[in-house]
């Protein structure tokens, strides 16, 4: 997979922390199970965009927290995600053979492996957020951080998610189905992102954190809007996911409901209302707001 000219500089500067972050925290291959801290390191250590944890450093730095502080947090919600995307791509989900350019994790490692690999990254990114040290925060906050990322994770936000979107396989949901269906498989998580970042913050105060949802909250269903209209309009070569899935499957997707280019349209939509809801905070919110951009102007 190719680096987009659209990655922005500021950017640049998170993902290489994040994957530094990620890598001295995962255990290293040597280390037995051989096999499962492999598939582990495979799945998360393959050049995602790190778009979730672009969002924690901006939300964090924005607030003034130190990075260090914020490789927790970061680290925590790419770790989610990519044990989301191995368990999305299995055979009894997606059944996806391509992920981040590379085969996906249980073509390489197998489905038994993949599974267990999905879960203990999952359970990685929990004892992070309950036990690094590099994350200075006192321990309320550290409990109301853990309660954030667990909500987004289950039944009620991204695992919900998940489930809405195999039931609605093959059907047409309303658009306000569709919606609550997308806000939550991959809104939840992103709006988590968005809010442990702030949270590393001893001085978030909470109309602070209520403008930052509501950024966080269109940004989330943005990116998956667009996801679906990539999956149609993106070649496999950039994508680094097998392109038309979603069709070939029978996906509830926004094109299928209201086409390639109502889709775009509302994704536009999204990230003007996102950006307005940054308007009134007495905060820095450049990169946050230049976030909201690449979730709809991204290529892959
Ligand atoms: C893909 O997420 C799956 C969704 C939840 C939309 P990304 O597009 O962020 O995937 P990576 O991390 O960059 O590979
Ligand atoms: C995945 O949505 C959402 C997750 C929670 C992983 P998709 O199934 O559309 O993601 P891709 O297109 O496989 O990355
Ligand atoms: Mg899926
Ligand atoms: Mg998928
Ligand atoms: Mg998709």
């Amino acid at each position: 997979m190719s680096s987009t000219p659209q990655v922005l500089e500021t950017g640049r500067r998170y993902v290489d922390r994040v994957e530094t972050a990620l890598s001295d925290r995962l255990p290293a291959v040597d280390t037995p199970p051989v096999q499962l801290h492999a598939a582990m390191r495979y799945a998360t250590l393959n050049g995602g965009k790190r778009f979730r944890a672009m969002l924690v450093y901006a939300s964090g730095e924005a607030l003034g927290t130190d990075l260090k502080t914020l490789d927790v947090p970061a680290c925590a919600v790419e770790l989610i995600h990519a044990y989301s995307l191995v368990h999305d791509d299995l055979p009894a989900m997606d059944d996806d053979t391509l992920r981040r350019g590379k085969a996906t994790c249980h073509v390489a490692f197998g489905e038994a492996t993949a599974i267990l690999a999905g879960d203990a990254l999952q359970a990685l990114a929990f004892e992070l957020l309950a036990a690094d040290e590099a994350l200075r925060v006192a321990p309320v906050r550290r409990l109301r951080m853990l309660q954030i990322l667990a909500s987004a994770c289950g039944s009620l936000g991204m695992v919900g998610g998940q489930a809405r979107d195999i039931d609605a396989t093959g059907t047409t949901p309303s658009l306000e189905q569709l919606r609550a269906l997308h806000s939550a498989k991959t809104g939840a998580l992103i709006r988590a992102a968005v809010q442990l970042g702030a949270l590393a913050s001893e001085h978030v105060d909470e109309p602070t954190l209520q403008a930052l949802e509501a950024y966080a909250g269109r940004v989330g269903l943005a990116f998956q809007v667009i996801d679906d209209v990539l999956d149609e309009e993106s070649p496999t070569g950039i994508l680094g996911k097998t392109a038309g899935s979603d069709r070939a499957a029978d996906k509830a997707t926004y094109p299928s409901l209201i086409g390639l280019t109502g889709s775009r349209q509302l994704a536009a939509d999204l990230c003007l209302e996102a950006q307005a809801a940054l308007r009134d905070l007495d905060l820095d919110t450049a990169f946050l707001s230049e976030l909201s951009q690449l979730a709809v102007t991204r290529h892959y």
